[in-house]
């Protein structure tokens, strides 16, 4: 019998030593993503997650709910400014209602190419940006900038080489006033939705067409619903992983400055995977059936939304677009 009992309490011992620290962690962040568990922005955070308990040894944590399990875009952004929810990572578009200085980063064809975007995130536009004070003044800052590559137009109705194919077509668009203007600009008739509504309102023909990046195209299943995917490359738009402001004071410095570390890893990190996934998608969108075409002339496109730049580019804007357009090649 006792032999048993010591057996018992070496295998509990072994299994304590397996499973990692002994303690619990002190601190844990929810943290949420719309986007499905192997999407490259869930990757970030899981590897944010990982580095962040390495340097804390295990005293910080993040509990990661993707796909949107605590809600669309807009209602979560809401949550975080309340702070019922610590971390979340989103599109730029819908957070432009909380700093409206932020629509620089979503104006249509302010990025030149990937690199470009990089280059200003990585500068102190982007520095700047992510503690604006708008932005803290609502309850949150952003903790880093990830990826999503270029967003163009996909549709069920037709192909788009010039404005004049957008003409008719309903498209959705993100809840963010510069995204209506700017599809409107373009032609287009554009609505409102919330990222997860988007897959049955094209299927059942309430819109004609969408526009995002070949990741999301592909993992929402929207190729399914759609025949034409034209790669205008209208827009660029980063995501910021945001963090309450309340959360982000009531660290401790070191676990502050362990966060700070973490997330920009994480950032470099979600790029490469970025990468891999957009080619990855590409294939599967191309082998599914969906018609691709190049936009050749963009300059079309370009002359129809400058009435957007004149109404959004506010006196305060104007220096970050100023910096923008000097770090392009
Ligand atoms: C991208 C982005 C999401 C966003 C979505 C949208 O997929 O990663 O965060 O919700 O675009 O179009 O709403």
């Amino acid at each position: 019998m006792k032999r048993v009992s010591i057996i018992v309490s070496i295998c509990l011992a072994l299994a304590l030593l397996v499973s990692g620290p002994a303690h619990a962690a002190e601190v844990t962040l929810t943290t949420a993503c719309n986007q499905p568990e192997d999407y490259p922005t869930v990757q970030g955070l899981r590897y944010m997650d990982e580095y962040l308990q390495r340097l804390t040894d295990g005293e910080v944590e993040l509990d990661i709910f993707p796909h949107a399990e605590l809600g669309e875009e807009a209602e979560t952004i809401e949550m975080t400014q309340a702070g019922t929810i610590d971390i979340n990572r989103v599109s730029v578009a819908p957070v432009t209602g909380l700093a409206e200085v932020l629509e620089v980063f979503a104006l249509p064809y302010v990025f030149e190419d990937e690199m470009h975007m990089h280059n200003v995130l990585d500068s102190e536009v982007g520095e700047d940006l992510s503690t604006h004070e708008d932005l803290i003044d609502s309850g949150v800052r952003a903790l880093t900038w990830y990826d999503a590559g270029q967003r163009s137009i996909y549709s069920a109705e037709q192909p788009i080489y010039s404005p004049e194919d957008l003409e008719g077509q309903t498209i959705r668009v993100q809840p963010a006033d510069v995204m209506v203007d700017a599809m409107e600009a373009l032609g287009a008739s554009a609505t409102v939705m919330e990222f997860g509504e988007v897959y049955s309102a094209l299927d059942t023909g309430v819109i004609d067409a969408a526009e995002n990046n070949w990741p999301s195209l592909y993992t929402t299943g929207h190729y399914e619903v759609v025949d034409y995917y034209s790669l205008g490359a209208h827009a660029r738009l980063p995501e910021p992983v945001l963090i309450n402001e309340d959360t982000y004071n009531e660290l401790s410095e070191e676990h502050r400055e362990a966060l700070m570390k973490a997330a920009e890893a994480s950032k470099h990190y979600q790029r490469s995977r970025w990468r891999a996934m957009a080619e990855d998608a590409e294939e599967q969108v191309r082998e599914a059936g969906v018609e691709i075409n190049e936009v050749d002339d963009i300059t079309e496109f370009q002359e129809k939304v400058e009435p957007v730049y004149d109404e959004y580019v506010t006196d305060e804007m104007q220096p970050f677009l100023e910096r923008i357009e000097e770090l392009a090649q």
